[in-house]
């Protein structure tokens, strides 16, 4: 069996906007050139900010949307063009766990009978009596009770309507299942639950879990690998703890120097990008970073730069990211006064980078056990 669960290759999603009479067309380049590496058993986490991809990237590994180009393959099949009976197979092996617990349940349904549904769909084999067993087993599961059941979803807070919907998810023995900010949408105390919940859960239940989130803090503690995506595509990839100590692209150490404090306990310089996120209808030429990017360089503005390999495990896609780790302060040195404005500026950014990183406790409960 393959290493590989899932794969895209060149994946694009285009949406063709407007186009009536006289009407100029707009195309927004939601997804424009995604390959990513789904290991099986591992949790991959897919970040980056709003409006970067993230859902229709989800969307169309799901095979809910149609790509415009590019391949897919879940378990070395291509699933980029298949129909019918493969489809309803797809959508057993695969789950979506929806972004918003509030909309995504259907408040007439009782919680047995949303949980009963799937199991329906997808195991009609069983009796009714069997049913109702598995949707006990399913509740228990993601920690609610059978007697649960009988209720209906705004009996329940955010946390446990989220538990529902993961316990659909799971009704058909999915091998993969997808989550979209499954976390965001929850205080934080609920977040670390669920978060633990699904981390839980892919393990006892020999999954493959896709992530996709904001917010790195949530994925540090969670995912085995990471891409991040910038305008509809993938910018930098690898292992998580490699990017969260070695940052390599410019987008990535400023979303690290983002993570607010609370979720590593240090006081740290907040490093702000200038300008704001240009639009995925007019994505900016050559890299698409180099708007926002203080690094940039004269011909950033014309090359494309390609997602290529940086170690064996990781990739980034940009054209200067070796100078700009040369250009690394080694350990005990400071910007000292004479270094050029430049130079001190990289500094500060590449400071504010790493100091957000603190030692992670999933790894550091594997060095204990
Ligand atoms: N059906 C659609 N028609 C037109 N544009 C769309 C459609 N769906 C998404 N978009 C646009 O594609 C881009 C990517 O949207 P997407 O929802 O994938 O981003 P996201 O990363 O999930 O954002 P968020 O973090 O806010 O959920 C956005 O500019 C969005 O407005
Ligand atoms: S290619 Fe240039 S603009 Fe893009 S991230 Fe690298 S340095 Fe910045
Ligand atoms: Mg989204």
């Amino acid at each position: 069996m393959s290493d590989t669960i899932l794969k895209a290759d060149g994946l694009k999603k285009h949406f063709h906007l407007g186009g009536g009479f006289m009407a100029e067309t707009k195309v927004v380049r939601a997804v424009d050139g995604v390959s990513i590496e789904v290991r099986r058993g591992e949790t991959f986490a897919i970040v980056g900010e709003s409006g970067c991809g993230k859902s229709t990237l989800a969307r169309l590994l799901m095979r809910l949307l149609e790509p415009t180009d590019g391949a897919i393959e879940f378990e070395e099949r291509d699933i980029a063009g298949i129909r019918g009976r493969d489809l309803r197979e797809l959508r057993r092996d695969m789950q979506f766990v929806f972004q918003d617990p509030f909309s995504s349940l259907n408040p007439r349904m009782s919680v047995g009978k949303l949980v009963g549904e799937p199991i329906e769909t997808h195991r009609p084999e069983l009796s009714r009596a069997q049913r109702r067993q598995e949707v006990a087993r399913l509740l228990n599961i993601v920690g609610l009770r059978p007697e649960h059941a009988d209720r209906y979803p705004h009996e329940f807070s955010g946390g446990q309507r989220q538990r529902i919907g993961i316990a659909r998810a799971l009704a058909s023995n999915p091998r993969l299942v997808i989550g979209d900010e499954p976390v965001s949408a929850l205080d934080v105390s609920v977040q670390a639950q669920v978060v633990n919940l699904l981390h839980d859960l892919k393990s006892k239940l020999d999954m493959t879990l896709v992530i996709i989130a904001h917010d790195l803090a949530v994925i540090r503690h969670m995912s085995d690998r990471v891409a991040v995506m910038y305008l509809g595509q993938v910018v930098e990839s690898g292992p998580t703890d490699e990017i969260f100590a070695n940052p390599r692209h410019p987008y990535t150490m400023a979303l690290l120097s983002a993570i607010p404090e609370a979720a590593h306990g240090r006081a740290r310089t907040r490093l702000a990008l200038s300008g704001e996120t240009p639009s995925p209808a007019a994505p900016p030429s050559g890299c698409r970073f180099h708007t926002r990017c203080p690094f940039a360089r004269e011909d950033c503005a014309t090359r494309i730069p390609e997602l290529g390999p940086a170690t064996t495990e990781s990739r980034v896609a940009c054209h200067y990211w070796q100078d700009i780790a040369a250009d690394r302060p080694a350990a005990g040195l400071t910007p000292a006064a004479g270094r050029s404005e430049g130079a001190q500026r990289r500094f500060a950014l590449y400071e504010a980078a790493t100091q957000a990183t603190t030692p992670n406790p999933k790894t550091a409960a594997n060095a204990e056990a």
